[in-house]
């Protein structure tokens, strides 16, 4: 693999050219993310195609934020770049990007059907597989074994329990000397991780999500209302102000300093937090997260990564023949050990290295089947503008610029207006 230089694919076709092999070396250009050690990792990915097909793979990683790599996307892709073949693609990003990407239907047809349905589902748009599943996604509670231990406290499975158990260890760490300690940490950046971070509060209350799926706009009640009021309490308090700034890698920073009781992440934080370097190696596990009330349901948003080959591309066949192997069964094992990325494709739940190595993955399948979809789906072309409405005015309530009803308030009628006749 490179980062911008083609000498490896000039040696490989020469060396194939000397055996007579008629060869026309590719080198494909893909965009992806860059939390935790994703590009470290996706070297080793990609050697074995290198290898087998003489062509070469540029990265180019993209910000960490989500939001702000759709953003770099949707110029790319307006301008119709041919600069990058293969595009990284947030599970959320299929209806609105669907027009630039080729169908992948035909190609993928012996692959489909080892996936989960309705994973494969959420990338068809109009009939069209607009990307492949890389991994699926599903929050947890992580939480200090050793603390909760130490200090006699249950494993929370309300946000009041963990309110108040979060507190008393906050206390207790501090009373011993460090300061720097907090109960809880997350992510309440104004993106689109705090969109997934709310939906869980507001869904968890019983306050639906957001948009439901027949396109109605059910976020002005009182049930999310208390979901967000309660989010904000936790600001100062057991998560620090900056927290309001925090992406999953800020958030995943003060856990693996051993400076948090509790942090909400994705389970890609569970290889990292027990890497060799990590202060909570063997000191936590993780559990699903709290519920408003007793008799309410855990809510996690449903996130996931796919892979969709641009229709600019002067490389397709060759991005296509990459998209398959990346998304194929011997990568997402090798996803599922390195980095305890979820896979899509059903068998390896049933994989013995995998639960060997990374217990939560069997024990997540059951998360990620009952995630809470964000609204991308009923919202089409204007889920972007709708989850940037919905973080901001979160945003407001937790930084203290107004009552969360009245920012609710506030964003049925900007959703309505953004609405109009239909989605
Ligand atoms: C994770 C999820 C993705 C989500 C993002 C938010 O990467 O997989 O779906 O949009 O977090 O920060």
């Amino acid at each position: 693999m490179s980062f911008g230089y083609r000498a490896g694919a000039t040696a490989v076709a020469a060396m194939l050219a000397v055996f007579g092999a008629p060869v026309m070396a590719d080198e494909v250009t893909v965009v992806s993310g860059a939390v935790g050690a994703a590009v470290e990792n996706f070297t080793a990915y990609v050697k074995p195609w290198e290898e087998k097909t003489g062509n070469t793979v540029k990265l180019v990683p993209m910000p960490a934020s989500t939001s702000d790599q759709f953003a770099q996307y949707r110029l790319w892709l307006a301008a119709g770049t041919s600069d990058i073949d293969l595009y990284q693609t947030d599970v959320i990003w299929a209806p609105q990007l669907a027009d630039h990407f080729v169908d992948l239907t035909a190609a993928a047809k012996d692959l489909i059907p080892t996936e989960f349905p309705s994973i494969v589902q959420s990338q068809t748009v109009n009939g069209k597989l607009v990307a492949l599943p890389l991994f699926t996604d599903a929050p947890a509670l992580y939480f200090r074994k050793d603390l909760l231990d130490k200090y006699g406290v249950a494993v929370p499975k309300t946000w009041d329990e963990l309110t108040v158990a979060a507190q008393k260890v906050q206390d207790g760490e501090r009373a011993a000397g460090n300061k720097d300690f907090w109960g809880f940490v997350w992510q309440g950046n104004a993106y689109e991780g705090l969109t997934c971070d709310a939906l869980e509060w507001v869904k968890s209350f019983g306050g639906g999500q957001i948009v439901e799926p027949d396109g109605s706009i059910s976020i002005n009640n009182p049930k999310a209302a208390k979901a967000i009021e309660t989010a904000k309490g936790w600001v100062g308090t057991i998560s620090p102000a900056g927290v309001l700034s925090y992406q999953e890698e800020e958030a995943r920073g003060v856990w693996q300093a051993g400076n948090a009781a509790f942090m909400r992440n994705w389970p890609y934080a569970y290889t990292l937090g027990n890497g060799a370097d990590s202060k909570v190696k063997g000191l936590f596990d993780v559990t699903t997260l709290p519920v408003g009330a007793e008799g309410d349901t855990s809510a996690a948003t449903l996130g996931g990564w796919n892979l969709a080959v641009s229709k600019y591309s002067k490389h397709q066949d060759a991005a296509i023949s990459l998209a398959l192997w990346l998304a194929g069964p011997e990568v997402q094992k090798m996803r599922a050990l390195n980095e305890s990325n979820l896979p899509t494709i059903q068998a390896l739940y049933d994989d013995a290295d995998i639960a060997a190595k990374q217990p939560i993955i069997p024990q997540w399948k059951n998360v990620f089947l009952n995630a809470v979809p964000r609204p991308s789906a009923p919202t089409l072309g204007k889920y972007n503008e709708v989850s940037s409405k919905f973080w901001s005015a979160v945003h407001d309530t937790l930084s203290g610029n107004g009552s969360a009803a009245d920012n609710l308030a506030k964003l049925e009628a900007d959703l309505t207006d953004l609405k109009g006749d239909a989605w």
